[in-house]
């Protein structure tokens, strides 16, 4: 069954051209009014591009699949899954950057992304590309609160934040780029030693989030990092197997912020925090592409094929293939939108009740 939903019903009433169908059925009375989220590549939807960084990705082979053709500085072909789960909620076709934008009031009451590429739970992986640490994407949230409060009051902007749901989704720079490539982390820690630094970071940025306001919060487990064509290039032989030391790595740091979860969930009362399993779907999907239609799962849509080992795509030398919905990758490291889609309807059905 489908239902209806938009932001006016925060406020009580419903102009239907503004809504948009929802695709999963939530419980009877209840309601998403807003969508925000926080984290890395896979839900920034370009808060880097005003940055001097070179994690961005605001210029074309991105965005060819977007509408209009054109680069937003979201990190994929199309769009990424902060946009599909807002989409699916029947929240908002597109989930807006918060930096930089001159966003309208409508905008602001169904959310926005504070997301930033490169970031992660280690504050060195935000530093080490020059972009929005967690800590940062916190300033700019408290800053959006004002703003709604300014906007609907005080009450509504607590509901909206009490009811609203945040996805944070980050840790695959850390281990990705920070703890595999940056020698001084791997000197300083083991992998035991290092997931326990993230597991710890994500909780006290969680309780931070709590403090603020927020109530339903989806906490995104790593991927299979290793599966990831950059990382077959760099560690996975002449075979270009997926590197097992970066998997294991993201398999141990799951098992910790899922426990993590289920303790910090006790002590703050009325939320549901909860674990989402990227990790197993994931595989699944790189080991059984043609389940859901995909051909190639080794490498980027764009890049140079298996000599690519940079991450994202130049816009200059890279060649882009004839068909991106066959590939799970978009470039060699994120996925395009078709598999973000295929993976994200399994985790919306799967885990949207767990809110209420
Ligand atoms: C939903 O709200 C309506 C109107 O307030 C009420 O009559 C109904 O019992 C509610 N349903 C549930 C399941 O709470
Ligand atoms: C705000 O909410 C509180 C508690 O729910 C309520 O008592 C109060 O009347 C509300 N204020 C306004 C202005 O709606
Ligand atoms: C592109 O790939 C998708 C998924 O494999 C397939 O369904 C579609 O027919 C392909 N399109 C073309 C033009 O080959």
């Amino acid at each position: 069954m489908k239902r209806p939903s938009c932001y006016l019903s925060v406020v009580g009433s419903c102009l239907l051209f503004s809504c948009i169908q929802a695709l999963v059925k939530l419980p009877e009375n209840e309601t998403i009014p807003a969508l925000i989220a926080f984290g890395d590549s896979i839900v920034d939807t370009g808060n880097n591009n005003d940055l001097r960084t070179i994690s961005k990705c605001d210029f074309p082979p991105y965005g060819k699949d977007f509408q209009g053709g054109v680069a937003t500085g979201r990190f994929s072909n199309g769009k990424v899954p902060a946009d599909i789960i807002a989409e699916e909620l029947g929240i908002k076709e597109l989930l807006p950057a918060y930096v930089g934008q001159a966003l309208s009031s409508r905008d602001l009451v169904t959310g926005v992304c504070f997301a930033s590429g490169g970031s992660g739970y280690d504050p060195m992986t935000s530093k080490l590309v020059s972009v929005l640490s967690l800590s940062d994407q916190i300033e700019y949230f408290k800053d959006y609160i004002m703003k709604l409060k300014l906007l609907v009051g005080e009450n509504k902007t607590n509901f909206i934040l009490a009811k609203g749901l945040f996805l944070v989704v980050a840790g695959s720079d850390d281990i990705a780029n920070t703890y595999f490539t940056l020698r001084a982390r791997k000197l300083q820690y083991d992998i035991p030693a290092y997931t326990d630094l993230m597991a710890n970071s994500a909780s006290d940025f969680l309780n931070e989030l709590y403090e603020l306001g927020a109530r339903r919060v989806a906490v995104f487990g790593a991927p299979p990092i290793g599966c990831l064509p950059a990382q077959r290039t760099l560690a996975g032989g002449n075979a270009r197997e997926c590197a097992e030391n970066f998997n294991q790595a993201s398999q141990l740091f799951n098992k910790k912020l899922s426990a993590k979860l289920d303790s910090i969930k006790n002590s703050l009362p009325g939320s549901r925090m909860v674990f989402i399993d990227v990790y197993n779907p994931f595989l699944d999907l790189i080991q059984n592409p043609k389940k859901h239609g995909f051909e190639v799962v080794n490498e980027g849509c764009c890049g140079t094929g298996n000599l690519e080992v940079a991450v994202l795509c130049n816009a200059w030398t890279s060649t882009t293939c004839s068909n991106d919905s066959s590939h799970v990758f978009w470039d060699s490291y994120h996925p395009t939108e078709r598999a973000y889609r295929v993976l994200v309807s399994l985790l919306v059905g799967k885990y949207v009740d767990k809110f209420f």
